[in-house]
């Protein structure tokens, strides 16, 4: 173990209360307002010392170093020997890749202008078929930006295999009004394909004369889209260096970039550049994608927290959690260190939450006096995001701040039941409001912090091969011949598939 590592889980846990009193500068010390956003870190344990071991193990990791790579586009992410350049798609980045990008960019909004001008006839719905990070980011931005007018098209994004997902999108879509958007980096993904060919087939029963000619191909591997029947005209690439779960600001965001219009889309990726900024130039204690990851690494693994909670206090942002949980399961949920070592101490806590008042009144009562210790992060919006009477608003973030403060301070007394023990860590992230500049900067801002936690791990957080021996296993049962599973498999699928297991 490093000296560093060691200084760091051999911290002392200090008592949340009593750090206020320790320290009358610590909300504003723990405190860094950014690109509309204000992050307050100051209920979390992150004290002088802890700080100070931080700052050391970020060091001894060569945080500095690693994230000159990260931007300049050297090779990041050895196993699969790629950079990882989603921030050059906001203009951050090796200038041949932003100027790569920015071309890409301009064959995203040339199409857009196209279908804005009727090229390809009316069209009033965009069908988005894709899975993982080609639906998880461009579906929490449309969600979270597309509301009220500032939706220009009905827009539908689907993702799971299960026909039911798709029939049910499609009600009351109109197939001749209809675009259809096939996201996919790779172009080979089994949910996505097949998800593409049924909407093509529902198109085509319905009478469009020619479905294919209404397909958009967001991919890597144009050639595949081309191979599949879409017109090169119509196909829209990003680069094989932007991976999947980064990849909202690259082609990939185009049914947001269509449905909210190709200024918000700007705004985004300017938001985010924000943020790029930020994370790169802030010094630790002061940066706020850095400081999130001391406390994460804090709580994994100084005191020994399993999991981490986002409750997004915005119905705007409701889609944050599972965004989340892609974005830093997929990247850091690893046991091996980048030279193929063991990690040897938790990695990725596992993400979960939901939105904030719902919460509130069905896990909350784990999170004050269950046996787990949770930290929480609460994530807010200073602006409304409706009409309605302000007082919903004001019950809102009244709810959202008084649940911090209660998971803190706590409550004494001798009834046992009504005991509250307090002491439990909770950040805030409170934008200003929910628009595209400030959207861009938290979506990045998590980015960077799912990167600094990998740093200071030593793991890859741009490889995902976990995720490939269940679908070679699907594969394979999918396949002809005595499939070689286990006596439960085999009987799952004898009662699923009639004679082709075994009972
Ligand atoms: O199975 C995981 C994964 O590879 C994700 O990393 C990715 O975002 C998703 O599948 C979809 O992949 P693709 O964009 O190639 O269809």
């Amino acid at each position: 173990m490093s000296e560093a590592w060691q200084a760091v889980e051999e911290l002392e846990r200090t008592e949340l209360k009593a750090l206020f009193d320790a320290d009358p500068e610590r909300v504003g010390r723990l405190s860094v307002a950014e690109a509309g956003i204000r992050f307050d870190f100051s209920k979390t344990h992150l004290d002088a010392a802890a700080l100070r071991a931080f700052v050391r193990l970020a060091e001894a990791q060569d945080l500095a170093g690693r994230r000159d790579a990260l931007f300049s586009g050297q090779v990041v992410n050895p196993s699969e020997g790629r950079a990882a350049e989603h921030s050059a798609e906001r203009g951050q980045g090796a200038p041949e890749s932003v100027q790569r990008a920015r071309g890409f960019h301009s064959r995203m909004r040339a199409l857009i202008d196209a279908i804005e001008a009727e090229a390809f006839g009316p069209i009033r719905h965009i069908l988005h078929v894709g899975i993982g990070g080609s639906a998880l980011g461009p579906d929490f931005v449309v969600d979270a930006l597309g509301r009220g007018e500032n939706m220009r098209y009905d827009t539908a994004i689907v993702s799971n295999v299960d026909g039911a997902a798709l029939e049910e999108a499609v009600r009351g879509f109109d197939p001749e009004t209809t675009l259809l958007v096939i996201a996919s980096k790779t172009f080979t993904t089994t949910e996505t394909m097949l998800n593409a060919r049924s909407a093509l087939a529902w198109m085509g029963e319905a009478g469009v004369s020619d479905p294919y000619g209404r397909v958009i191909a967001l991919t890597a591997s144009p050639e595949k889209a081309v191979a599949f029947g879409v017109d090169e005209t119509r196909i829209l690439p990003f680069s094989e260096t932007v991976g999947g779960r980064y990849s909202l600001w690259s082609s990939i965001g185009f049914p947001a970039a269509l449905a909210l219009g190709w200024e918000a889309f700007e705004t985004l990726l300017e938001g985010a550049a924000a943020m790029d900024r930020h994370f790169r130039l802030a010094p630790p204690e002061r940066n706020a994608p850095l400081l999130a990851a001391f406390v994460d690494r804090y709580y994994a693994n100084v005191a020994g927290a399993e999991t981490r909670a986002v409750f997004a206090y915005d119905e705007r942002l409701r889609l944050l959690p599972p965004y989340l949980q892609q974005l830093e399961m997929e990247s850091n949920g690893k046991s091996v260190r980048l030279d193929g070592g063991e990690v040897g101490r938790a990695s990725a806590a596992i993400t979960w939450g939901g939105v904030g008042t719902d919460a509130q009144h069905a896990v909350f009562q784990l999170l004050h006096q269950g046996t787990h210790l949770v930290p929480v992060e609460f994530v807010a919006s200073v602006e409304p995001g409706h009409a309605l009477d302000p007082e919903h608003h004001r019950q809102l973030l009244v709810n959202c701040f008084a649940q911090g403060a209660a998971l803190m301070a706590g409550r004494g007394g001798d009834d046992p039941h009504r005991f509250y023990p307090g002491g439990r860590p909770s950040t805030t992230i409170l934008l200003d409001r929910v628009d595209p500049a400030t959207l861009g900067a938290l979506i990045a801002f998590y980015e960077h912090r799912t990167f600094a936690n990998a740093v200071l791990l030593g793991i890859n957080p741009f490889d995902q091969f976990g995720v490939e021996l269940g679908k070679e296993m699907a594969k394979a049962m999918d396949g002809a011949g005595a499939p070689d599973f286990d006596p439960s498999t085999l009987a799952l699928m004898a009662r699923a598939f009639g004679d082709e297991g075994e009972e």
